[in-house]
């Protein structure tokens, strides 16, 4: 059931997302930078609070006046900067909490993901002291109401000796000291931010963190245009002698205050903490089995590190060797972060289906998909490509071999008429020599590579390597006599089977017209 709720959810959020590539294009659109965007709001806050920081007065007087002056009398830098720190910060919980929800709904977040998962719940928490603690230095009503709501729920735990509300209780209470020290928070909250945003990372191979340049300029000028457009303002000055009565609350940090009212500081702590259990444990509720993990084949193996450089998970090393091979290093694949994506059997220079001669065993071997297998699908998915273009009327169908990755369409329903197809964990895993076999010894007239949206790919990296060895720009990289006319690559969600349809149509269409490969380029290729 909780299957079919999540299938749902992600027909929804596929549908949602295709609508922002129309105006943004696949590489641009926001929803699939959303962890990236994050990153480049911090940014964004970190560098105008630098220059806002300038301007600032930390003593109880000076403070509101401070930030008037930049708000009034020099709106046109300091204040535009004032606005730009508010609404980034706004703009980064905005991308902070889809990111989540995204990782969510597309089950990226259970199984040897539950590292980058967990370590986002303390983002969470930072995120939102370093929000909350920015509306305290302003010293106007709203801070007043904030700050006194924040130490009355903090003295409810009863971990400091006498409680820190009393420091707001008349005029006057309040020290510069103190002041000073809610200054700090907010200095120190968001770099532990920081430090946690790079905890998050750690078991990613190659996070990405920059938005494309474009994106991000198209950001920087939004929130120029809105803080032009609404400049962030404060509300009359603080005065401890009176209650504030009408506040216009940021409901991006704080939305709980009203229920901290409302409900009391117990209330608010349980669902708090409640919560962010919850979401921490998430991805054991229930756990994510994946495939059984990749296996080095110590005797292959020659230790040239591309596995290493190319598995998403950072869940292979490097070891010294001393078992008499001539090589220095060895592979050693960690179980424990293996998708069984099978990335790492495509980027083994052993892994080639050219061999006759004994058993194909590659360096890196995936249990459920050993390459001799994978060879073997190959073979039998060409022979059938071949048999259905004969078969077809007039017997000029091209034989055409797609090749499929677990997360994308259900590519069975393109077969026919000289389509063929296999399918893989990922579509990284396909070594290129495989596309040169297809050629040269399969008969086939095309390859057509399928997997998931780019920028979206479920195991990250696999359609951002298949193309850089297609280019030629990475280990192992297709021959160059492959003609690249006779490859497609199609990178779509698996709910667009009708587009796959419509692709798989048009590639052929377009084989019809090129001229029939030289048999004797053929031969060549295979030797
Ligand atoms: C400051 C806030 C955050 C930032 C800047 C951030 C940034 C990122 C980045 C850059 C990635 C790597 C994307 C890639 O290259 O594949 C990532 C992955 C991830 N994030 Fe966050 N993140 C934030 C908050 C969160 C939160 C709150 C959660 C959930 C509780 C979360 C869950 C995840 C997960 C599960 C992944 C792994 C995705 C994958 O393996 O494909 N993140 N995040
Ligand atoms: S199968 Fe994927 S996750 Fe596992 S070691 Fe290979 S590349 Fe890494
Ligand atoms: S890619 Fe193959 S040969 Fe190279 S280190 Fe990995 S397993 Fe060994």
């Amino acid at each position: 059931m909780l299957k079919s709720f999540r299938r749902r959810l992600q027909d929804w959020l596929l549908a949602v997302e295709g609508l922002f590539d129309y105006p943004f294009g696949p590489k641009w659109n926001p929803m699939r930078q959303l962890g990236t965007l994050s990153f480049f709001f911090y940014w964004v806050v970190a560098v105008s609070g630098i220059y806002v920081f300038v301007f600032f007065d930390t003593t109880v007087k000076g403070a509101y006046e401070s930030v008037e002056y930049m708000t009034v009398q020099q709106w046109y830098l300091a204040g535009v900067m004032r606005s730009i720190h508010r609404y980034a910060s706004d703009a980064m919980v905005v991308t902070t909490v889809f990111h989540l929800l995204r990782e969510f709904i597309t089950d990226r977040y259970r199984g040897v993901r539950w590292f980058t998962w967990f370590t986002g719940v303390p983002i969470l928490w930072f995120l939102y002291v370093s929000g909350v603690s920015g509306y305290w230095l302003v010293w106007d009503q709203l801070a007043q109401y904030v700050a006194i709501g924040s130490m009355e729920w903090l003295d409810w735990l009863g971990i400091f000796g006498e409680p820190i509300a009393n420091n707001f209780l008349k005029p006057g209470s309040l020290s510069d000291r103190f002041f000073t020290l809610l200054f700090f928070m907010h200095i120190f909250a968001p770099l532990f931010l920081l430090f946690i945003m790079w905890i998050h990372l750690l078991k990613l191979n190659r996070p990405q963190v920059n938005p494309p340049r474009g994106l991000a300029f198209g950001c920087l000028l939004a929130l120029v245009a809105l803080s032009l457009a609404k400049p962030a303002m404060s509300h009359a000055p603080a005065d401890l002698a009176t209650m504030p009565t009408v506040l216009s609350l940021d409901w991006f940090y704080l939305f709980a205050y009203p229920f901290f009212d409302e409900w009391g500081p117990g209330a608010t702590w349980a669902l708090a903490f409640g919560a962010s259990l919850l979401v921490a444990f998430l991805p054991w509720l229930p756990p994510l089995k994946h495939g059984a993990a990749a296996q080095v084949v110590p005797e292959k193996c020659n230790g040239c590190t591309r596995c290493f450089e190319d598995c998403p998970f950072a869940a292979i090393s490097m070891q010294p060797r001393d078992d008499g091979r001539p090589f220095e290093r060895i592979a050693r694949v960690d179980p424990r972060y293996c998708t069984s994506c099978g990335m790492c059997v495509g980027s083994c220079p052993v892994s080639t289906p050219f061999r006759r001669t004994g058993e194909l065993v590659t360096g890196i071997e995936l249990p459920d998909l050993r390459l001799h297998a994978l060879r073997a699908a190959t073979d039998a998915a060409l022979r059938k490509a071949a048999e259905s273009a004969t078969a077809t009327a007039g017997g000029g169908a091209p034989a055409v071999l797609v090749v499929g990755c677990d997360h994308g369409c259900e590519i069975d329903e393109v077969e026919g008429q000289g389509i063929a197809t296999v399918k893989v964990p990922c579509v990284g895993m396909l070594p290129p020599s495989f596309i040169d076999y297809a050629f040269s010894r399969g008969g086939a007239d095309g390859v057509m590579l399928h997997g998931c949206r780019e920028g979206d790919c479920y195991h990250r990296l696999g359609i951002r390597w298949t193309q850089e060895r297609l280019d030629g720009m990475r280990d192992p990289y297709l021959r160059e006599r492959v003609s690249r006319e006779r490859i497609r690559t199609c990178w779509i969600s698996h709910n667009e089977g009708r587009r796959l349809r419509r692709e798989v149509d048009a590639f052929r269409a377009d084989l019809q017209k090129l001229p029939a490969p030289d048999q004797a380029d053929k031969k060549n290729d295979a030797a």
